[in-house]
């Protein structure tokens, strides 16, 4: 590969150049379940520097939540996702308020609570992950290429029409991956704003800008909503089965019975939000560090066959899913900490991606990255179900884009999104000029 020499090399953002010295392990610790944190990437990756170096595997015990500890080195979290019988998705994937899990755990004794994938352990994850994997592998995306490519030269083609200037985050980027999900889906497309402004309100949960309401009870008013759309749904195609996955999922029978309206929902839901905002942050957060480095956009115009590797280094530069969570099935120890049976561990899939034990100069864009061993899709039996899917959108959109980009810069400051879980930048005001 030639060009890397020659180009300039932002080193934003990162902690190298600053002192962790305005921040103890406690309060680099807090942060990780402080919406606030994401928005302030820079600050984000000391914190989470200071963690890997001095408390890799740190109790954080903050309002609101109950403890867990962090865990912020790439070794650790692979460990720990390699063993699926010792740490266990349930009961707490994901980091969320003491609250929001007892309303969940009441919601699930119920019986109307949300279990998809990332709420299952094997062996029923097993048996329910292989009912919609065919629709993942490389056949079944083959078959959908074109379509994304059509679907990418539309958005393309739509920045046009804004004539050099748009918020690409929420006129584009927020759009594409979701109508591609919804797609393959099956959905029909005057369905497509519907899904947009549920997606967004499930995630958005911790972002005013986006949700519904800032309550428990507004929260799973919005995952209710899903649920008598996917109910009525799967009806449609029990009735009239068409060829798209969500005829896949109406039909499928685990041990001879078809999937109840809990389960067909449920997998509805991971698949369309699951698809949407990862990816869509990713191609403004992609965009963006483009910008922000101009000698790497250079080098990658002018070396288009570098593009799937450049796609693999947004997403790692990105990382949209900032954890995930474990709880120890039994008692056991973790770079030299004892964690008890029942105590969660959160992994900090940010954290892993900077890690200086694997990548070198982990702060530096660079799309000719190779290897590129990120951990943005996790890792193990619940590995990202999409990855493929994501990959293909990420290089269909920006196989557009960037030949028909003559200039393009920033017309305002970036934001990011509020949140624990899920997100990047929300607002991209670019200025550009198009072929
Ligand atoms: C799971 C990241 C796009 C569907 C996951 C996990 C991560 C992740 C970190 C959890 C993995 C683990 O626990 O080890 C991402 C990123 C994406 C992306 C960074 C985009 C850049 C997609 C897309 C889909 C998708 C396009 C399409 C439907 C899923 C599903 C799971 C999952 C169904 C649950 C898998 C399981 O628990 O077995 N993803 N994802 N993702 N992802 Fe993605």
């Amino acid at each position: 590969r030639t060009g890397r020499g020659a180009c300039t090399v932002h080193r934003n953002p990162g902690p190298g150049q600053e002192s962790h010295m305005n921040m103890t392990i406690e309060q680099a610790g807090l942060m990780l379940a402080d919406p606030a944190s994401y928005t302030d990437e820079a600050r984000l990756h000391q914190a989470l520097a200071l963690l890997r170096g001095q408390a890799p595997v740190h109790l954080v015990a903050a309002p609101g939540y109950r403890p867990f500890y962090a865990v912020t080195r790439h070794a650790d979290i692979m460990q720990i996702e390699r063993d699926n019988a010792l740490w266990l998705n349930e009961p707490r994937p994901i980091l969320a308020k003491r609250e929001f899990e007892e309303l969940a755990r009441g919601r699930a004794a119920e019986g109307i609570a949300l279990k998809t994938l990332v709420h299952m352990d094997d062996p029923e994850h097993r048996v329910v992950r292989a009912i919609g994997a065919d629709w993942f592998r490389p056949k079944a995306m083959r078959a959908l290429e074109a379509r994304v490519q059509d679907l990418a030269r539309r958005y393309v083609d739509r920045m046009a029409d804004y004539g050099g200037e748009c918020d690409f985050a929420t006129r584009i980027a927020v759009h594409y991956p979701l109508y591609v999900i919804l797609s393959l889906l099956g959905l029909p497309e005057s369905d497509f704003p519907r899904m947009l402004k549920l997606t967004q309100e499930l995630f958005g949960g911790a972002d005013e800008e986006n949700r519904r309401g800032a309550s428990a009870e507004e929260q799973f008013a919005v995952l209710l909503d899903f649920f008598a759309y996917f109910k009525e749904l799967t009806a449609t195609r029990r009735a009239h089965p068409t060829d798209d996955l969500a005829s896949a999922i109406a039909n499928a029978t685990v041990d001879g019975r078809p999937l109840d309206d809990l389960q067909t929902a449920s997998y509805y839901v991971i698949i369309a939000t699951a698809g949407h905002d990862t990816t869509s942050s990713t191609v403004a957060g992609g965009l963006h560090a483009l910008i922000e480095h101009p000698g790497q956009l250079a080098w990658l115009r002018a070396n288009p066959d570098l593009l799937p590797l450049a796609v693999d280094e947004m997403i790692r530069w990105v990382t949209p899913v900032k954890e995930f969570m474990r709880t120890a099935a039994a008692d056991t120890s973790l770079n030299g900490v004892q964690i008890s049976a029942g105590e969660s561990v959160l992994l900090s899939y940010p954290s892993a991606n900077r890690d200086e034990a694997v990548f070198s100069d982990p702060f530096r864009f660079d799309v000719g990255r190779d290897p590129n061993r990120h951990l943005a899709f996790g890792f193990g039996v619940h590995y990202c179900l999409g990855a493929a899917l994501a990959r293909m959108e990420l290089r269909a959109l920006f196989a557009e884009l960037l030949p028909r980009l003559d200039t393009v810069e920033l017309a305002g400051q970036p934001e990011w999104t509020a949140t624990t879980f899920v997100g990047g930048i929300k607002h991209l005001p670019i200025r550009y000029k198009l072929r």
